[in-house]
């Protein structure tokens, strides 16, 4: 392949997906809205760019075989704030696949899309959507414009609903645990197998207490290898029990299907700031 374009490089999640997309492709341009992202890889440029704005967003993507899209606000925020990096920048990137003959879009989805449904439920990527805040509403909007873009334009995409792609530091986490290997895996998987067309898969490992089903995406190849378990005896021994009474403990998207429209949802969830430096 001779480009891939990654956005949100400068955020935790790129910065674990920046050399392996580097050594898929002749040239890895990694962007994000920070002027500097600091040391680069070899065959690696960076172009800071605000995904808001459709001309630069265009001009990104010029000549790009694939886009692995990760930019976003990562959290639960004011509605407008949402609309314009989640909602407009992800038309912008699909519209601009499609001006540039983009291929395949790899997208960040996430579990939020369907957040509200209750985890006694072991929902496939066939649920319903049913986001639990305005960020989970805006994942619903880029997997509808990917579908459309499929039908329509002829833009594959993958949409990767990620649960909880770091350090196992809460009861939930035990369940929807996505190591950083196995993101690693998902996004190869995602851009190596022949024929995407449009589909949605879980971003979770192997863990005995995954809440979700990849049934439907089994023609993706991705096998996950890491299992939550072995840090299920510590966490459940160190913190509060869950109440089952409480959405955040009922439902898929945890503390985000509790928390007040444009609140943060991650803010309680103890993550740790492990970026990977190059
Ligand atoms: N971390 C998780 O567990 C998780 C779970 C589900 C989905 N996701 C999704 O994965 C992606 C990456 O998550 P992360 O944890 O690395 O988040 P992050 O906040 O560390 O990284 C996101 C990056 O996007 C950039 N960005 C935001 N608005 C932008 C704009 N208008 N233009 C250009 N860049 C912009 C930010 O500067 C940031 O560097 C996000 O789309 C997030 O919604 C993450």
């Amino acid at each position: 392949m001779k480009k891939i374009v990654l956005t949100g490089a400068a955020g935790r999640l790129g910065s674990y997906l920046r050399e392996t997309l580097a050594k898929l492709a002749d040239e890895l341009v990694s962007s994000d809205l920070v002027p500097d992202l600091g040391k680069l890889l070899p065959n690696e440029q960076y172009v800071c760019a605000d995904l808001s704005d459709l001309t630069t967003i265009t001009a990104l993507l010029k000549d790009a075989d694939m886009v692995v899209h990760f930019g976003a606000i990562g959290d639960e925020a004011p509605f407008d704030d949402i609309l314009q990096s989640n909602i407009v920048g992800a038309y912008n990137i699909w519209e601009a696949a499609y001006k540039n003959g983009v291929r395949r879009v790899i997208y960040a989805s996430s579990i939020h899309a369907v957040g509200m449904h209750k985890k006694t439920d072991f929902i496939g990527t066939d649920a319903p959507h049913r986001p639990d805040t305005y960020y989970g509403l805006a994942k619903c909007f880029a997997e509808d414009l990917a579908s459309l873009y499929w039908d329509k334009r002829g833009v594959e995409s993958v949409c990767l609903r990620i649960l909880s792609a770091s350090q196992v530091s809460n009861p939930r986490a035990v369940g929807s645990w996505l190591s950083y290997d196995d993101l690693i895996q998902l996004v190869e998987k995602s851009i190596s197998t022949p024929v995407a067309g449009f589909s949605i898969v879980y971003g979770v490992s192997n863990n005995d207490r995954a809440p979700v089903d990849n049934a439907l995406a089994s023609h993706l190849g991705y096998r996950p290898k890491d299992n939550a378990e072995q840090f299920a005896a510590e966490i459940y021994a160190t913190q509060p029990a869950l109440d089952p009474q409480d959405p955040s403990a009922m439902c898929h998207g945890g503390p985000f299907a509790s928390v007040e429209l444009g609140n943060s949802g991650i803010a309680t969830m103890n993550i740790i700031p492990d970026k990977k430096e190059i």
